[in-house]
């Protein structure tokens, strides 16, 4: 298999960096996320390497929601990065994770008046996603006599080869404002006294596996940015979002553009456009999966095995750890991680605790024989893995373990039924 450069097998067993998963699972139990920083920062400094080689002034808005976990804002924003922040939530985390406010964009295509409010004290650039939304900002900046800088989020109407659900940038999408409305947005944002348009945002959808959609949706960027820069916008920025994907099938061969690969197809277009537009704004990105996603697998443990229709291997995850194959058929490699060196034997369909018929973390994957205590690894877990993650079935979630070179540590405990009932309250007349 495929496998991505961070993991390897030893002596039977599957690794992740210097590590062996056996061991991890050992130490902390199982389910259990393990999130390699290195193999973060190699992913950042791939995009890093093909940005500066081609444009002076670039800058990547990692996109929190991918994996909020504050170890992993703070690796990132050592290394230079700021954030696509979707919610108040993301943004405090970025703030807490040390990343300077200047270096946020406040997305959303449904801000509530204290989004707009925290947007405004903190000094962070909000991506406006309507003209309403536009004129709530421009008076929650006018209540505390400041100034709001924004980007618009454009809807370009464009049809990207993903998931439907994660095609963001369709016509029919609910994000944006839709491209032959972007110039009017900005001469009334112009018109607005405590609003000062920046930038310019779009984002058109996420596990892209081609860079031409992205090539296209620049190209559409760049038409809109002459357009505004003759009405008079002074754009410093402009994000072209995230969504570069990655080869979730590994086992098929299947392969993925590089940062490389997309600068190479992006760059030329962004390089021109600006030109002709005879500006220089910063470039922005905002890759979300393609950092995060192969930096971390997820251990569980087999609890029973049953011969069905199907071989259901029973294991201690479920969607309430892992939600992709449920909502979005996602396909994530599994692997034996104690019987990493054996051939694939039969056919198991690895199904979790949760009291779903839906909760199937793979179907009919061939693998070595299992038996009861074997322990499983589902690849490519680092993105929207854990941040889809819920308490359903009253479950408590695992733990989090970051691992850098040799060393190893929690980032995040694993919940206790006391965590379960943390936030409930007893109504009054329940109390004796
Ligand atoms: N910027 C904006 C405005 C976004 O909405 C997103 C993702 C990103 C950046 C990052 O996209 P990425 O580089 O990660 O593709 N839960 C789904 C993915 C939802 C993506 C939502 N927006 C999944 O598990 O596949």
């Amino acid at each position: 298999m495929n496998l991505p450069p961070n993991l390897s097998i030893r002596g039977g067993h599957l690794w992740i960096g210097r590590h062996d998963t056996v061991a991890l699972a050992g130490k902390y139990g199982t389910p259990l996320y393990v999130t390699d920083e290195d193999r973060i920062l190699e992913n950042y400094q791939a995009y890093r390497r093909a940005l500066d080689n081609r444009y002076p002034k670039t800058r990547i808005l990692y996109a929190a929601k991918a994996n909020g976990n504050l170890a992993v804002l703070r690796a990132l924003a050592a290394a230079g990065a700021g954030a696509d922040v979707f919610s108040s939530g993301e943004l405090h985390l970025a703030l807490s994770a040390g990343m300077k406010p200047r270096d946020l964009l406040f997305n959303g295509s449904s801000k509530s008046p204290a989004d707009l409010q925290l947007a405004v004290e903190k000094d962070v650039p909000v991506s406006v996603d309507s003209l309403d939304e536009l004129r709530q900002l421009d008076r929650a900046a006018g209540s505390r006599k400041k100034t709001a800088r924004i980007a618009f989020r454009v809807n370009p109407a464009l049809d990207v080869p993903t998931h439907p659900k994660i095609a963001t940038g369709l016509a029919t999408s609910k994000f944006g404002i839709p491209h032959q409305q972007i110039p009017s947005a900005y001469e009334e944002a112009l018109s607005c006294r405590h609003i000062t348009p920046v930038g310019i945002h779009c984002h058109i959808g996420s596990q892209i596996l081609a860079v031409e959609p992205f090539a296209l949706a620049c190209e559409v960027m760049m038409r809109i940015t002459a357009e505004i820069t003759d009405q008079g916008v002074d754009l410093e920025f402009i994000d072209l979002g995230g969504g570069l994907g990655i080869p979730y099938h590994r086992s098929e061969g299947e392969t993925a553009p590089s940062p490389e690969d997309y600068a190479k197809a992006v760059m030329p277009v962004f390089t021109r456009g600006v030109g002709e537009a005879g500006i220089s704004p910063e470039l922005w990105i905002e890759p979300g999966r393609s950092l995060l996603a192969d930096s971390t697998i997820l251990l569980s443990r087999v609890n029973s095995l049953k011969p069905a229709h199907r071989t259901f291997a029973n294991v201690d995850a479920g969607f309430n750890l892992l939600i992709r194959p449920a909502m979005y058929d996602a396909w994530h490699e599994v692997i034996a991680a104690n019987k990493a060196d054996k051939r694939g034997e039969s056919r198991y369909t690895i199904a979790g605790p949760i009291c779903e018929t839906g909760d199937i973390l793979a179907h009919d994957r061939m693998l070595p024989e299992l038996a009861d205590g074997d322990l499983i690894a589902v690849l490519d877990a680092g993105a929207y893995g854990f941040a889809m993650s819920s308490q359903y079935n009253s479950r408590p979630r695992c733990a989090e373990v970051m691992l850098k070179g040799d060393d190893e540590s929690l980032m995040r405990r694993e919940e206790t039924p006391g965590d379960l009932t943390a936030a409930m309250q007893t109504p009054p007349w329940q109390e004796l």
